[in-house]
């Protein structure tokens, strides 16, 4: 099969009839209400179709409103788009799972989901509070629930319907793997850091053999500097192809076999990342030999969320 060079439209089929995934997705992780909305518009107006939320990011509603807007003004169907949400880690209980999708689809105002993740392996203490802390200040776990009591309660969710697809986030091999094995309905989606200093490259090269989608958050480095947006690698490869540093970095991503999520929050930087095609393929091999290493996101380790500082200029 010839493959286009044109990432723009490119999908990726899930797994379990689970529909196909645009590679190129637009993150909402945005602080503020006002970015929130102007963000999603001018994406969904640049050409994405596939929007990742999360409940822990507190703005399912302003999302769903700039969707709401967003789809009706641009003549766009619901099945045209893409539309994710994260579960949180106070709500890995079995019997909080499906309160909290249902919470989430209707801050989201939709009536299903194309994928579920389940947000970290880490289970909080169960209930409201999203970050449960001890008078020490530290993370208080539940040990009471394991992460496979949780992935069949988001079974029984795409057994009814509710969302077409399910997977998990944050997730390394050693918990992926028993999970995967035990698993009733696979998952279809891992979605985790992944930039050329951070390539999880056998993390990768295990959800292609399962045909599993790996979907790279922070594939700018999250626009940390110095970090890969200035590595002198991607800016002679931008120098060389015509492109900008992101540009290269988002084209990479997809060209290794996976998705991405990227979160441009000016309709400049929107048509930017989406103008996203092949690099050559002796640009590709450069940048996999990068040897800089370097995680943004400690969530992986403890389940509370956070990148490390910017630098302040
Ligand atoms: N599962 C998880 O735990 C998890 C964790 C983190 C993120 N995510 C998801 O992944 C999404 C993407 O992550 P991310 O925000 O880190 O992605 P990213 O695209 O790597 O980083 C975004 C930052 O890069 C900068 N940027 C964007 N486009 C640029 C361009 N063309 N040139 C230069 N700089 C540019 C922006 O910085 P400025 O702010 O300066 O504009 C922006 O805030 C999130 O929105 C969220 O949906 C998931």
């Amino acid at each position: 099969m010839i493959e286009s060079s044109d990432f723009r439209s490119k999908k990726l089929v899930l797994n379990h009839g689970g529909g196909r995934m645009p590679a190129l997705g637009f993150g909402t992780l945005i602080p503020d209400s006002a970015t929130t909305i102007s963000a999603t518009r001018d994406a969904l107006e640049a050409g994405y179709r596939h929007f990742d939320c999360a409940e822990r990011y507190r703005n399912e509603r302003e999302v769903g409103e700039a969707l709401r807007i967003g789809l009706a003004a641009g003549g766009i169907a619901r099945e045209d788009i893409f539309v994710t949400t994260k579960l949180w880690n106070s709500n890995h209980r079995r019997e909080r799972v499906e309160p909290a999708f249902e919470a989430s689809l209707e801050r989201l105002g939709l009536d299903y989901l194309d994928l579920y993740l389940i947000h970290t392996p880490f289970a909080f203490q169960s209930g409201d509070e999203q970050d449960p802390r001890d008078a020490n200040g530290d993370v208080i776990y539940d040990k009471g629930v394991t992460l496979l009591d949780t992935w069949r309660a988001m079974e029984d969710l795409v057994d009814r319907g509710r969302c077409r697809a399910i997977g998990l986030s944050d997730i390394g091999l050693n918990d992926l793997r028993p999970l995967y094995e035990s698993a009733r309905i696979k998952p279809a989606a891992v979605q985790v850091e992944a930039h050329p200093y951070l390539p999880e490259t056998e993390l990768l090269e295990f959800c292609k053999e399962r045909e599993i989608v790996f979907l790279a958050f922070a594939p700018l480095g999250h626009g940390i500097r110095p970090g890969p947006l200035e590595d002198p690698v991607i800016s002679r490869i931008a120098a060389r192809t015509g492109k900008t540093p992101a540009q290269v970095l988002l084209a990479w991503a997809i060209q290794r076999g996976g998705a991405l999520l990227t979160t441009p929050k000016t309709a400049t930087r929107a048509r930017e990342n989406f103008e996203i095609s092949a690099l050559p393929a002796d640009a590709f091999d450069e940048i996999n030999q990068i040897e800089t290493r370097q995680r943004y996101n400690e969530v992986v380790k403890t389940g509370s969320p956070g990148f490390i500082p910017r630098r302040t200029q």
